[in-house]
């Protein structure tokens, strides 16, 4: 008897790889302070919690439509210039998107190609569509638009987009997004825009999503979350704008995967959208104090590009690598001797690296950084 060679071809999620060696430290009566979770470390805000008790005492606990209930699409579609309800279908989490949205792209063979390093889902969702992720090499962070292009051929079926980007917190100039845009219309491609850290973005800089590129706009396909903008990572919410056709076809396929997405969290999403604006300015001005303060300790220590969005800085860390050690021993090394878990860049395609989440408490944070300082 023999697992599919799909499921063979597909390497487990590394994020959870030290979850064994945590939870034996922390046995052992170790203090781990955590760089390697992605999510933000505020509390879900209170009216979304009402929202969602409100609907569970409404008995809003059945099946319900497979793409979204009306009001949250009608809502989400607002967002979307000339785009109406129809345009969006929620899922549950942008991870689930973005899973079904390679299963309705990809035949066998059909090429995606991703810009590296990259969030270590996208290659393995390719995978699991029977589609072939094609990795490109950022130059500093930034898309190699021309290798990009080199890398284009018949196979090809759509590129796909992460700014701000995981794991570096790199934003695409709005340049290279246009130049992208052009290679789509040029030769027939989908862009898939991951924008699911779309309001942590830094130094007043001006994002654009790609949806604001008019010409190209029926080969966009946007994918965004509640997870991180609202501090709702357990919720599993997340939803994709993009031409009703791509829309329709993921329902189709959601239909049998999944069925509706949690019926009571939907509302809870719903009240995210009626937030304070000022909530989630406060969070996005913290965060960027916070990675000010982690970029001063992580700079002097690696070669460390400045992010200017999400929430995590990517270190080059080679000069600590001896004999033959990777970045995965120095992981495991910085766990058990500062007690500080970071992600290993093997994770995203991209060895001698290490991710670090910045989006802790600022005491935490600090103290974790000079745990880092003092054992290297
Ligand atoms: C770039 C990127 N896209 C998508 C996701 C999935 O988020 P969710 O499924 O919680 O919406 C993540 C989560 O870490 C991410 O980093």
């Amino acid at each position: 008897m023999r697992l599919s060679n799909r499921i063979e071809s597909v390497e487990e999620s590394g994020t959870v790889k030290f979850t064994p060696l945590i939870q034996k430290l922390k046995q052992e009566g170790r203090e781990i302070i955590s760089f390697a979770v992605g999510e933000p470390e505020y509390d879900t805000p209170a009216p979304v919690i009402e929202a969602t008790k409100h609907a569970l005492d409404a008995q809003k606990t059945k099946y319900g439509p497979v793409s979204g209930i009306p009001e949250l699409r009608a809502a989400l579609a607002k967002q979307f210039y000339g785009y109406d309800a129809d345009n969006i279908i929620i899922s549950n989490g942008s991870k689930h998107s973005l899973y079904s949205l390679f299963q309705v792209l990809c035949d066998p063979g059909d090429e995606v190609i991703i810009s590296k390093p990259c969030w270590t889902s996208f290659p393995q969702q390719v995978k699991l569509a029977g589609g072939v992720p094609v990795l490109i090499e950022t130059i500093n962070n930034q898309l190699d638009c021309e290798g990009i292009e080199k890398a284009i051929t018949p196979k090809t079926k759509a590129i796909l987009l992460n700014s701000p980007n995981n794991p570096t917190g790199a934003v695409y100039p709005k340049e290279d997004m246009e130049r992208i845009a052009r290679l789509s219309s040029r030769y027939d491609l989908y862009i898939v825009s991951d924008e699911a850290y779309d309001i942590f973005v830094y130094d007043g800089i001006d994002y654009k999503s790609f949806f604001a590129f008019e010409d190209v706009r029926d080969r966009a396909i946007i994918t965004k979350s509640f997870s991180k903008t609202y501090s709702m990572t357990g919720f599993r919410i997340g939803y994709i704008a993009a031409s009703k056709a791509i829309v329709n076809a993921v329902a189709k396929c959601q239909g049998h995967a999944t069925g509706n997405v949690c019926s009571f969290a939907q509302y809870g999403a719903l009240a995210a959208l009626s937030l304070d604006e000022r909530i989630l300015s406060q969070w996005r001005a913290e965060l960027e104090r916070k990675r000010e303060i982690a970029y001063a300790y992580i700079s002097k220590l690696f070669d460390c590009i400045k992010p200017q969005g999400a929430f995590y800085l990517f270190p080059n860390v080679s000069k600590y690598l001896k004999d033959g050690k990777t970045s995965e021993d120095f992981a495991a090394d910085l766990l058990e001797r500062a007690g500080v878990a970071v992600v290993p860049g093997e994770t995203f395609g991209t060895p001698n690296h290490i991710r670090i989440s910045y989006a802790v408490p600022e005491d935490i944070l600090k103290k974790g950084l000079e745990k880092i300082a003092e054992v290297l």
